[in-house]
């Protein structure tokens, strides 16, 4: 009896250390994350979201196909003079350029703190998580395979390196995400290669090309690296709250190391981003290409066409200086197979990239000559991307990407990446009701602002914090309890 009672208090007091010593951590975790999502969302603009304002700013997910958006839409409309200076990470963002009126980038939704916030209307376009993810596996490895003209790593670093430092124009690897996720993937390619050659043979095991270790790395060591973890998975719902590793905000980095720590605080990351694509001018959806892209034509095309004739900006700019035209940046770094240059990676060709740059903005546009316009463009870029990447994959062949081989991926391997894209999945569902909503309702007011209380109250279980405030009593009584059968036993024992 004695030593069951001592063992179950060196229990209770065991349990107490550790217990207070988890709870200061998920208290504080829980009280960093909070707080970071209020003041979230009180820095949102609530007012009149369907007005374009003087700053259109597209937040580009990382392979959600925007830069079809950018190129055959935006680019058709706004003049180079127009466009804000793009920041390719976030250290190179240069505000300076202050009338610009259009930007586009990687960069997460925490730059809004650079802009004018209550003049920047935000858009964007999600896409299906599941195949965000295989996009981003696939682009790695289109990228990095593209290196392997070089006959070592060493030279075509070398190579690369000599020159960008010429043309000073700004390739894929300098542009978050893809300057982490090359990089690795280059290098891992190299080092399959060598180890062929060190085997002195081209066998190839398997025929999945998502799983075909002896040329790349397969899929599912792709999805279970830290690196994956920290830039892909659930990626739109970190750009879209501003928390990416390349987050503006100073704050960013602990609150997204509670967020690791303690899954259930994912929810407040979710409820800020899904706050900020209620008020976003417009939300698109890769999957429902046709319908999104005739909605932004009408939506943002529309608006930004008699916003762009009323300051008379399209044809005053657009008439500007030529000079400026070529000194500006291609679009090398959306979604793109581009580099600056197409060839300037692999062989030095320095070929630069002049058609649309220099293309004078149409006078007089309408939302059906935007479409039209549209039409033509997003077919010919299909083709030089199609090009480029049959181009790149033919050099880890027999692994090729295609649609058939995708099926075949193994279920596990596709549960896997869905559990750890459940916020990205839980995202995506959201933004597709608002995206059924703009098109049902056109421009009428969608959602009224609810209240913050109701999105803290989301059902993560009873929470540990509480059941430990609830036995607190008890076991304070217990102790007590035993303190004063001790205490008397002790007495008997003197007398
Ligand atoms: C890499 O390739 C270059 C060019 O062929 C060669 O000069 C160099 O010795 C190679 N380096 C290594 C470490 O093999
Ligand atoms: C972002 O993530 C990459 C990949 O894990 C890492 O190399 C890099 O240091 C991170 N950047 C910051 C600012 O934490
Ligand atoms: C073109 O731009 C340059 C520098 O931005 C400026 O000095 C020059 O006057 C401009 N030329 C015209 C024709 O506007
Ligand atoms: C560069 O590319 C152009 C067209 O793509 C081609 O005509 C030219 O021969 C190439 N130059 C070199 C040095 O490869
Ligand atoms: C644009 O419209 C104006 C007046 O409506 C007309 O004078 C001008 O020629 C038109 N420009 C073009 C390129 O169609
Ligand atoms: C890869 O597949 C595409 C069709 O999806 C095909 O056009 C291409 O030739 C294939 N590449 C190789 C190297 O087999
Ligand atoms: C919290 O959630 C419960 C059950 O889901 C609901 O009954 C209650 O009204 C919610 N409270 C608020 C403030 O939204």
């Amino acid at each position: 009896m004695d030593s069951t009672l001592k063992c179950s208090f060196l229990l209770v007091l065991l349990g107490l250390v550790v217990n207070a010593l988890c709870l200061t951590d998920s208290e504080h975790c829980e009280n960093v994350v909070k707080k970071w999502a209020l003041t979230s969302l009180d820095h949102e603009v609530k007012n009149n979201k369907h007005t374009l304002k003087d700053l259109l700013f597209f937040l580009h997910v990382p392979r959600t196909g925007g830069r079809t958006y950018f190129h055959c839409f935006l680019k058709k409309l706004y003049s180079n003079s127009l466009e804000c200076p793009r920041s390719y990470d976030k250290l190179r963002f240069d505000p300076s350029k202050e009338k610009c009126r259009l930007l586009v980038t990687h960069d997460d939704y925490s730059i809004t703190s650079k802009l004018p916030r209550d003049r920047t209307s935000v858009v964007t376009i999600l896409r299906n998580p599941v195949d965000r993810v295989f996009s981003t596996y696939e682009f790695s490895v289109e990228v990095g395979a593209r290196f392997l003209v070089h006959p070592n790593l060493t030279s075509a670093m070398q190579m690369t390196g000599r020159l960008r430092a010429k043309t000073k124009g700004v390739s894929t690897l300098d542009i978050w995400p893809w300057k982490y996720l090359v990089p690795w993937m280059r290098e891992d390619l190299f080092a399959r290669r060598n180890a062929r050659k060190a085997r002195r043979t081209n066998d190839v095991k398997s025929s999945d090309p998502y799983n075909m270790e002896d040329i790349v790395m397969p899929l599912l060591n792709y999805i279970n690296d830290p690196i994956a973890h920290e830039i892909v998975h659930n990626g739109a719902t970190f750009q879209i709250a501003g928390l990416t590793n390349n987050s503006y905000l100073p704050k960013s980095h602990e609150v997204r190391h509670c967020v690791d720590k303690y899954k259930n605080l994912g929810e407040y990351v979710l409820q800020v981003a899904k706050k900020r694509l209620d008020n976003m001018l417009y939300v698109g959806l890769t999957e429902d290409h046709r319908e999104s892209a005739t909605m932004f034509a009408n939506v943002v095309g529309a608006q930004v066409i008699s916003q762009l004739e009323e300051s008379n900006a399209i044809g005053k700019e657009a008439a500007v200086n030529k000079s400026e035209l070529t000194t500006s940046f291609s679009d090398s770094e959306l979604d793109s197979n581009d580099h600056q240059n197409p060839n300037s990676d692999e062989k030095g060709n320095e070929t630069t990239s002049s058609s649309d740059d220099n293309e004078v903005k149409q006078e007089n546009m309408t939302v059906r000559k935007l479409m039209e316009t549209y039409e033509v463009c997003i077919s010919s870029l299909r083709k030089t991307q199609a090009h480029r990447r049959i181009a790149s994959l033919k050099r880890i062949a027999p692994a090729n990407f295609t649609k058939e081989a995708r099926l075949q991926v193994p279920q596990m391997v596709i549960q896997r990446i869905q559990s750890l894209n459940n916020l990205d999945l839980e995202l995506y569902e959201y933004a597709q009701g608002i995206f059924a909503k703009q098109h049902n309702e056109g421009a009428e007011k969608l959602f009224d602002t609810e209240t913050l209380g109701s999105m803290f109250n989301y059902s993560g279980g009873i929470k540990l914090q509480d059941i430990c405030l609830w036995a607190m009593p008890f076991v304070l009584l217990f102790i007590f309890f035993l303190f004063v059968n001790a205490k008397r036993r002790t007495l008997k024992v003197k007398i």
